[in-house]
């Protein structure tokens, strides 16, 4: 994943500037091109939109959908939202958190499901999401944008080994698609 620098960083974010396009939208935009939301930025934006840049770094930090950091090459989000909890969303949200070591919001480096030494790059990095719009499917999450429904601890593990086991892994930087469309590429079905 690219550094992006200050002068890229103007760049950046003169490709996503439109006459009266709110933040978020450019958010949107700087994070599907770059992959995350480059501190750099924040000066660029607070200039443009007559901003302070407390405001537009608290803006930020306020949805957890922005990353101010590269992601890991596994990104791994789980429905924290009211029917997935009801579904045992938290239970495995705590799996997965023992299974990689790290908490959500964080970075882990795993091999074949266990969290490695701590030597070894990171490769995966757990978030938070509110909602995919998949409640009847619930608990759900996505690997690397790939939506899978009615998680158990063990489908997990078995999904996280395929995925680590996997020579190229897809870029966490792919913008989003629709759920529907990313439940059948997976051979998953209600
Ligand atoms: S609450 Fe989890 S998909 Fe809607």
């Amino acid at each position: 994943m690219l550094k992006i620098e200050t002068i890229q960083a103007e760049d950046l974010v003169a490709r996503h500037m439109r006459p009266g396009l709110p933040l978020l939208s450019i958010l949107h935009g700087i994070q599907a091109e770059a992959g995350y939301v480059p501190p750099a930025v924040i000066g660029s934006l607070a200039q443009a939109l007559n901003l302070s840049r407390a405001e537009v770094y608290g803006f930020i930090t306020y949805y957890p959908h922005f990353r101010t950091a590269p992601a890991a090459p596994v990104v791994i989000q789980v429905c924290r939202a009211e029917a997935c909890q009801s579904m045992g969303a938290e239970a495995l949200a705590q799996h997965i958190e023992r299974r990689t070591g790290c908490r959500f919001a964080e970075h882990a480096a795993v091999e074949h499901g266990s969290p490695s030494s701590g030597a070894t790059q990171a490769q995966v990095s757990l978030e938070p999401v509110y909602c995919l719009g998949l409640c009847a499917l619930s608990p759900v999450m996505t690997i690397n944008q790939r939506v899978h429904a009615r998680v158990t601890p063990q489908k997990f593990d078995a999904l996280l080994a395929g995925v680590l086991s996997s020579p190229a892994p897809l870029s966490p930087s792919l913008k989003p698609s629709h759920a529907a469309e990313s439940l059948s590429a997976a051979g998953e079905t209600a």
